[in-house]
């Protein structure tokens, strides 16, 4: 089988070479892709959002399969474009992608079907928004209804924030109409995880649970950006908890979607915070995250194209459960000067070499491009390298050790990926 793979992040990449390693596959396509998954698949320059041009390379190529790695094109319905011409397509179809494209239809979602999450309300209307948030002591969290790049979700500690934050989303629009309704919930105090589920729209199968590193600086300082590095497992979700966190939100969801007419086919993934023991929903993504779905990939043992067949033939529930390798594996991401604002780009990436071919660590790339036999920075994250090691601590020094090869102008990284695991 031939797949296309759509993308061009640290998330593409473990896709690109986990679908590398499935039997049933011949060759993989990246559109666009990036200087790592090069090296792998045939990368294609393509704009990603135009439906009618990725469908006919898919007919002229034979595409079998198509996996979306970003959020955009599943919330702009490429789902049911590729549907409508019987292309075989891993995602959520538009009306699902909405659980992430709008934070207000996964709200009203779970306040229906009681899926645990915040107590909130939402406005369209800035004046009551503004005469709301007078009657609020801080903390809260005020969060952009659209996408916004990861960027919408604003948790306010002091009273005057929340009043500029309102104004720059509901009349300043810095994220045009995404911002134009809001959200404002309750802070919910607690241990984030990351959550991943496939699905075929009537059973979930789950990933391992994975913590991501949002801000850009240790001790979760500094701005917010896509994840600065992830680690799976993690310690605070055990069976037990992995039990309640399917039944009460992945599989209620899935149903909650189900009940509506929505038949939700990929990955749901749940961004959910671990308060007193329970798990509370801070928001849901349509896809595999990132960089989260880089060290749990290089940790998955069973091979993944007959999950992602089963999601899209309905039957994933003849599926066993994933197997995975043994050990903890940790993704450290390395970004470039001036990321998440301006990243500087074009420096040469030096010391990828000495870390090939070695069965404990895998760079990921995200931000690079190839030029003759040399990376070259492209974007804000550039790699993700990926280590799986017995212990925490032992995957932990394993994954910086391996940072430490690596060498470009102004790269910069978190030193504390998985020390939450060893508190
Ligand atoms: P989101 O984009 O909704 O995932 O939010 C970004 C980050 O803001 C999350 O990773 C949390 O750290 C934080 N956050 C969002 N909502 C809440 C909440 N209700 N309580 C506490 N923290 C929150
Ligand atoms: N790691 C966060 C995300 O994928 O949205």
């Amino acid at each position: 089988m031939k797949v296309l793979v759509i993308g061009s992040g640290g998330r593409e990449h473990a896709l690109v070479w986990k679908l590398s390693k499935s039997r049933g596959i011949d060759s993989i396509f990246c559109i666009p892709g990036n200087g790592g998954i090069a090296d792998i698949a045939e990368c294609i320059d393509r704009d990603i959002n135009d439906f009618e041009g990725l469908i006919s390379f898919s007919k002229k190529e034979g595409i079998g399969l198509v996996v979306v790695g970003p959020e955009n094109p599943l919330a702009e319905g490429i789902v049911d474009a590729f549907d409508k011409e019987g292309i075989p397509i891993f995602g959520p179809v538009k009306k699902g992608a909405q659980i992430e494209a709008s934070k207000i239809f996964a709200k009203k979602l779970m306040d229906k079907y009681g899926v645990p999450t915040a107590p909130f309300k939402t406005f369209q209307s800035y004046d009551e928004a503004e005469r709301y948030l007078t009657t609020l002591s801080p903390p809260y969290v005020i969060k952009a209804d659209g996408l916004c790049a990861g960027k919408g979700a604003y948790v306010i500690w002091d009273k005057k924030e929340g009043h500029g934050v309102l104004k720059d989303l509901m009349i300043n629009l810095i994220y045009q109409e995404s911002g134009s309704r809001v959200v404002i919930e309750e802070f919910l105090p607690g241990v984030e995880a990351s959550y991943l589920s496939f699905t075929d729209g009537k059973t979930t199968l789950p990933m391992l649970a994975s913590q991501d590193h949002k801000p850009l600086l240790d001790d979760d300082k500094g701005p917010n950006t896509g994840g600065m590095g992830a680690y799976t497992p993690i310690p605070f979700v055990d069976d037990h908890m992995a039990e309640i966190i399917n039944r009460d939100i992945m599989d209620k969801t899935i149903h909650a979607l189900r009940d509506e007419g929505i038949i939700y086919k990929g990955v749901l993934y749940g961004g959910l915070m671990l308060k007193e023991n329970r798990p509370y929903v801070i928001e849901f993504n349509a896809r595999f995250g990132d960089p989260e779905t880089q060290p749990i990939l290089f940790k998955m043992e069973s091979d993944i194209l007959p999950i992602l067949m089963a999601c899209l033939d309905g039957s994933l529930n003849e599926v066993n459960a994933i197997k995975w390798r043994e050990g903890v594996s940790v993704c450290v991401v390395i970004a470039s000067r001036g990321y998440p604002y301006k990243p500087e780009k074009g420096y040469v990436i030096n010391g990828l070499d000495a870390l090939k071919d070695r069965k404990d660590i895998m760079v990921f790339h995200a931000g690079t491009k190839k030029d003759g036999n040399r990376y070259i920075t492209s974007g804000g994250r550039v790699l993700g390298v990926t280590a799986m090691g017995e212990t925490y601590a032992d995957a932990i020094k394993k994954a910086y050790d391996a940072v430490s090869c690596i060498d470009f102008e102004g790269m910069q990284y978190r030193k504390d990926i998985g020390a939450k695991a060893l508190k």
